[in-house]
């Protein structure tokens, strides 16, 4: 059976989907384990998460990874990925990264164990705890998996919790054609998996005005969206945003009207396109609006010389994950934020 050990790791389960005739019927699972308890195990898999009740496992067990990156691989999409949100505050502990932003989102106010802490697990360990403490913040550390599984062994000992998974994923620049990953509106359509307005009714032709434009710099209206669905912009946040050398803020309009929103940065050296807050207005959702964002900012990277393009979505997050997926985008690892007792 599985460990925590085998968390991070690519694994096979062999689920009971139903019973026939008295016999057991199964279905085989295949993906990166994210996350493992008493009673659900949770894989990344090529079609998205997937959460199996213990009750439904019948076997379970490690495969050898398939085109899993190697650990500098992983290290320098971290680095680039850090540089892409760089919090105002920041320390070392050897190679360890400190972070802090007023608290402002759990990558930017965490830090990063990966390289050489210079000193024994523990006691990197306690120094992250002394550091925050400093700042007058809950301890938080984003584990990278499964490079950084050792040092989640030394938090569990420690009690700390993990927020959901998160998924780093990465797609080769340039991204395919709008037309090729498009599918003509289909009228009436209704398959909606959040209780969105469909492409039914006499809206339809509005959002094919869309116009999506990239600023060096965030309008007031681009913030007030991105302060909406993050509680707040202190004025760590407008650090995070900003002070990258090479960005781009996508604001999306329709008559007007800002519905869309979407951040661009070239990072690593000049070799990442990292895309986040990539946001639509609800009542505008399943029109192809993120698409056309990701589609501009993605397009800019080129031209300033990105190869790949990563990003972060929680893995719970089935409407991102599937829009990601439909654009070539898969996953590179995982992360774990792992939060201190208190
Ligand atoms: C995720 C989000 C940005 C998608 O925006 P959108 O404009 O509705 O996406 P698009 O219309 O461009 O979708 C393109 C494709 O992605 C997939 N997709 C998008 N939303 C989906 C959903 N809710 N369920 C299933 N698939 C979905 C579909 O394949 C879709 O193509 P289709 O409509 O032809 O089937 C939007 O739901 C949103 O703003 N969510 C809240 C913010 C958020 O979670 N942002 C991502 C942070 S990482």
């Amino acid at each position: 059976m599985l460990r925590q050990q085998d968390v991070g790791h690519r694994i096979v389960v062999r689920r009971i989907v139903g019973i026939r005739e008295g016999r057991p019927l199964f279905s085989d699972a295949l993906g990166e384990l994210v996350e493992l308890s008493e009673t659900h195990l949770t894989l990344a898999t090529a079609h998205g998460p997937l959460r199996v009740p213990v009750t439904q496992v019948h076997r379970a067990k490690r495969v050898p990874p398939t085109r899993r990156p190697t650990a500098a691989a992983v290290v320098a999409l971290e680095r680039a990925a850090d540089e892409a949100w760089p919090a105002p505050t920041r320390g070392r502990i050897g190679d360890w990264l400190l972070r802090s932003a007023d608290g402002w989102t759990g990558r930017a106010n965490s830090a990063l164990p990966i390289g050489d802490p210079d000193r024994p697990l523990a006691a990197a360990v306690d120094e992250v705890e002394r550091w925050y403490a400093e700042q007058g913040q809950p301890a938080m550390i984003n584990t990278p998996l499964p490079l950084a599984a050792p040092v989640g062994t030394e938090l569990d000992a420690r009690g700390w919790t993990a927020r959901p998974p998160t998924l780093v994923q990465t797609a080769p620049l340039p991204l395919p054609a709008p037309s090729s990953v498009d599918t003509p509106p289909a009228a009436g359509r209704v398959e909606l998996a959040d209780g969105q307005a469909g492409a039914a009714g006499g809206q339809a032709g509005r959002w094919e005005k869309a116009v999506v434009e990239l600023a060096t710099a965030p309008s007031e209206g681009w913030l007030a969206v991105v302060a909406g669905r993050k509680g707040g912009l202190p004025d760590a946040a407008r650090h995070v945003l900003t002070a990258v050398d090479q960005v781009r803020f996508a604001h999306g309009y329709v008559d007007g009207t800002l519905v869309a929103v979407g951040r661009g940065t070239v990072t690593g050296q000049g070799r990442w396109l990292g895309l986040s807050l990539i946001e639509v207005s609800p009542e505008a959702r399943r029109q192809g609006l993120a698409r056309q964002v990701i589609h501009e900012l993605a397009a800019w990277g080129v031209s300033a010389g990105a190869t790949r393009a990563f990003l972060q979505v929680e893995q719970h997050n089935t409407a991102a994950v599937a829009l990601y997926q439909r654009l070539g985008f898969v996953t590179h690892h995982t992360y774990l934020t792992r939060v201190a007792p208190h």
